[in-house]
């Protein structure tokens, strides 16, 4: 599929997580395989015009980390098409804008998803920012504000005469948070409002089948993974294979796991130093644990690591308790092993309690209304 003029390796995507969406989780990513485009955290417009510190740090890329959106949110028209100019200038490949953040701090100012509550003014918008730039522009919107405001359709139709070149849709509403399942039907309804432009679809994609099952029942081009990439940074990998054979890959093996988490941890020391590297990790490496089977002396020291001795200290700590659930080969005894991933779309209330377990909770902190 085609992104503008960037023909893409695969219709897979990494969708915005603020937080976490960093430039070395999207080096690690990549480095695995299967992501066709990957989108930076929310930046602020004002603060990216500003050369304010953080927002920088936000769109720090590398030449590895192609094809690369940024997000930008905001509601000064000035301000968004300048932004723009400033991440073509920065050599990312495309800008995309946020009109599905619920967070008060953003649609307050009119952002987020409050630009879905007045077309005539977005679409404004869009135009200045289009025009101004030659990489393409596109859009990331949630269903509509609530139940009785299901504005994507017209949205997307408004924003692709426009001149967006893709939107991205969340298939949930700003008011339904992240509850209940994701709306395909919904999802569904906006591919088949807009003439020619892809349309990406996003929700609770934690399988290569969920993937499938989004594609199959929207008519989506792509589709977008969040939640489901942090839990799984093998997920675009094997969902690539499992659409282009319809054979489900074997999960990654424990030492595969293990190697991709210590270059994850060496990138984040790289990329904000150390101890702060070290720091933040600590919200990154419990999400490699849910797949390793026991794992609680790692989850209750990774938690207060402050330096890569620290970091080499708890794996090794961790290695030597985890003997016990292993045979002689070093293989986690079936009885140890972590329930498989089921998609949402395939559970229902017979399912065990084991597999609700697995749904992905949103993570706590300033962004847990998402
Ligand atoms: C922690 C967190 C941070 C998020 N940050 C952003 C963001 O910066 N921009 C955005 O458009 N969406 C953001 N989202 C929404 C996701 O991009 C995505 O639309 C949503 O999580 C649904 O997809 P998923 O089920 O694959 O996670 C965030 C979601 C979470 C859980």
């Amino acid at each position: 599929m085609r992104i503008g003029s960037h023909e893409l390796t695969t219709n897979l995507f990494l969708s915005p997580l603020a937080g976490y969406t960093n430039l070395p989780f999207r080096l690690t990513l990549r480095e695995i395989g299967g992501l066709g485009w990957a989108t930076t955290d929310l930046v602020n417009a004002r603060s990216l015009l500003e050369g304010n510190r953080t927002a920088l740090k936000l769109v720090a890329s590398a030449p590895e980390d192609r094809p690369l959106a940024i997000q930008l949110f905001g509601s000064v028209p000035e301000e968004m098409r300048d932004a723009a100019i400033r991440c073509e200038e920065l050599g990312t490949q495309s800008v995309d804008i946020n009109m599905g953040c619920p967070v008060r701090k953003v649609v307050g100012i009119g952002g987020g998803a409050a630009m879905m509550t007045e077309l005539g003014r977005t679409a404004a918008l869009v135009r200045g920012m289009v025009g101004a730039v030659k990489i393409p522009v596109t859009a990331k919107m949630r269903l509509g504000w609530d139940d009785d405001n299901l504005t994507a359709p017209d949205l997307a139709r408004v924003l692709e005469d426009a001149g967006v070149a893709a939107v991205f849709v969340h298939g949930r509403t700003r008011a339904q948070g992240f509850a209940g399942r994701v709306n395909l039907a919904g999802i569904r309804a906006v591919v088949q409002a807009v003439r020619a432009i892809p349309v990406i679809g996003n929700g609770d994609v934690t399988t290569p089948e969920a993937a499938k099952h989004m594609l199959d029942e929207t008519g989506c081009a792509g589709v977008s993974i969040g939640r489901g990439a942090f839990y799984d940074p093998w997920i675009f990998r094997r969902t690539a294979h499992f659409l282009a054979t319809g054979e489900l890959p074997a999960e990654p093996t424990f030492a595969e796991r293990m190697r991709v988490l210590r270059r994850h941890f060496e990138r984040y020391c790289e990329f904000y130093g150390e101890e702060h590297g070290a720091r933040l990790f600590r919200k990154v490496a419990p999400w490699y644990a849910k797949r390793f089977g026991p794992a609680k002396t790692f989850k209750q020291r990774i938690i207060t690591i402050t330096s890569r001795a620290d970091f080499d200290a708890a794996v090794e700590e961790y290695l030597r308790w985890r003997a016990q659930f292993c045979d002689e080969q070093g293989e986690l005894l079936p009885r140890f092993q972590p329930a498989p991933m089921q998609a949402s779309f395939m559970q229902d209330e017979t399912d065990t309690p084991a597999l609700q377990r697995n749904a992905i909770p949103v993570p706590k902190g300033p962004v847990d209304v998402w």
